[in-house]
């Protein structure tokens, strides 16, 4: 989609169709709209739309009226969804150029950057492997506003947008199109695009390592595992910072030997979802250029019950030198990443931050709107919330208090990979918080809001490409 800003006041904006958001209480009356507001058929409720064909005093052939709900409740994510939903509607009506003026309370630079993101976020459709030609998208989208720095507020909009649809698309792929092999691959491909360093490390390199935990998951799969490695290196290295994000890349997640039901199990083509939202997250930081340096470790298998499995009581090592006793082969999630978390240790990383669909639990506990994050450090804790709430990504966060040790005890190993049927994403992420270790660390776990089931009036079925943004802003708000 093309993306246009222009200075011109909304009267003057000649763009198919103007969306222009209306509150509630505030009675519009521009566009020839009073009689609908009088009626009350315009009332500003929350993602209510009114399509005026000829509107009175502006260019624009069209004008969508769209509930923007209580004035003192609109932030720039309301206007991204806003925008989305607009944008979705539209599209529905094979309108192909929209536009969106920015004024009053939503006139400043986030709310351009916003309106951008909605755009192409709502112009989405998971619709690659569809072959009809009656696909419907916006061709143009202009942004107008009289911010001197618009441009380059709409150019950072367009570039988090697209790399939160590229993780989209990439967590989409069916199984049998990603391997983890191909996941590699793509990982390349974006690094060589976006002046990234890519490192791929193969089931002999990560053997040498002593990734035992890992490449048991690994073993029960014909589709060799990788280890991709991103690296982004600011211009002025110095004495700094070293962000770490690390993504759970499972291609697919039937189980293992504890297989899972076969209802819903094709949902597990997501489950490298944290894995393809770092590898968006890198596509975007290789844009912005953050001051400090930022890696990315995305451990890639798919986890079957082939002959070769592990099984239920086996004990594997872990690159730390922990040994796990492995209970339940579908918490394959934390044993990837242990080695992971360990390796970007050692290769130097001071911060991290993982991202995993890593509990049913979780989606228990937060539902679909919220992901789960815990810490092992309260200022690590809150950079990550700020960044979260300044994009409009809801997460919550959750305890991890030191006895929650005691469900992961077992007879046999330092640890066992699973807790028990109370606390399964406290669990789950006290058992990562033995591979963090003493660095500053982040667990984001997503398995509730890395896809949707159903469409939402501003975002198609699938994948969400959350935490994208978040991550890309934590890297950029990071002081050197
Ligand atoms: N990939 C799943 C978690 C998941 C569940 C993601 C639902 C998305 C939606 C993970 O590997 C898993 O199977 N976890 C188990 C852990 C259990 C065996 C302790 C779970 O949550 O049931
Ligand atoms: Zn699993
Ligand atoms: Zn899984």
């Amino acid at each position: 989609m093309r993306i246009v800003t222009e200075s011109k006041p909304l009267e003057q904006i000649e763009a198919g169709t103007l969306i222009v958001p209306v509150f509630e209480g505030q009675k519009e009356s521009r566009f020839g709209a009073a009689p609908l507001a009088e009626a009350g058929e315009v009332a500003g409720k929350p993602l209510e739309f009114t399509l005026l064909h000829n509107p009175t005093g502006v260019a624009a052939a069209r004008v969508l009226l769209a509930g923007a709900g209580k004035p003192e409740k609109f932030d720039s994510a309301e206007f991204r969804k806003l925008v989305a939903a607009a944008v979705r509607y539209l599209k529905g009506k094979s309108v192909k150029s929209a536009a969106a003026a920015l004024a009053g309370a939503y006139a400043g630079d986030d709310f351009a950057s916003a309106a951008v993101e909605g755009a192409l976020l709502g112009n989405y459709e998971p619709d690659r492997y569809q072959t009809g030609n009656d696909k419907k998208s916006l061709e143009s989208f202009t942004v107008a506003g009289g911010s001197p720095t618009l441009e380059r507020a709409a150019a950072r909009g367009r570039i988090l947008a697209e790399a939160q649809n590229f993780a989209r698309d990439l967590a989409n792929e069916p199984a049998n199109l990603l391997t983890p092999v191909k996941m590699g691959e793509a990982a390349r491909q974006m690094a060589a695009e976006f002046g990234l360093e890519c490192e791929i490390l193969d089931r002999d390199r990560m053997a040498q390592l002593r990734m035992g935990s890992l490449l048991g998951v690994a073993q029960g799969s014909a589709e060799p595992p990788v280890l991709i490695v991103i690296r982004y290196r600011p211009q002025a290295g110095g004495n700094s910072a070293h962000l770490g994000l690390v993504g759970k890349g499972v291609t697919f997640d039937s189980g293992g030997i504890s297989i899972k039901p076969a209802d819903g199990m094709e949902k597990m083509k997501y489950d490298m979802s944290g894995g393809a939202a770092m590898i968006g997250a890198m596509r975007a930081i290789g844009q912005l250029k953050p001051a400090i340096p930022v890696s990315a470790f995305i451990p890639c298998v798919e986890n079957m019950p082939g002959s070769r499995a592990q099984r239920p009581g086996d004990i594997v090592t872990a690159m730390s030198g922990k040994t796990i006793e492995v209970i339940n082969t579908d918490a394959e999630g934390r044993l990837i990443l242990a080695d992971a978390l360990a390796y970007a240790r050692q290769l130097g990383c001071t911060h991290l931050v993982d991202a995993a669909t890593l509990t049913g639990a979780i989606v228990v506990a937060l539902g679909h709107l919220n992901a789960g994050l815990f810490s092992n450090n309260d200022a690590m804790r809150d950079r990550v919330l700020n960044a979260a709430r300044a994009e409009g990504e809801r997460m919550w966060a959750m305890p991890l208090d030191d006895d929650y040790k005691d469900y992961l005890k077992s007879a046999f190993a330092d640890l066992a990979n699973v807790g028990g049927r109370w606390g399964g994403a406290v669990t789950a992420a006290y058992f990562l918080k033995e591979f963090a270790e003493e660095t500053p660390w982040v667990h984001l776990d997503i398995a509730g809001t890395a896809y949707l089931d159903d469409a939402k009036p501003y975002m198609a079925k699938g994948p969400t490409g959350l935490p994208v943004r978040t991550l890309v802003r934590l890297a950029t708000d990071w002081q050197a």
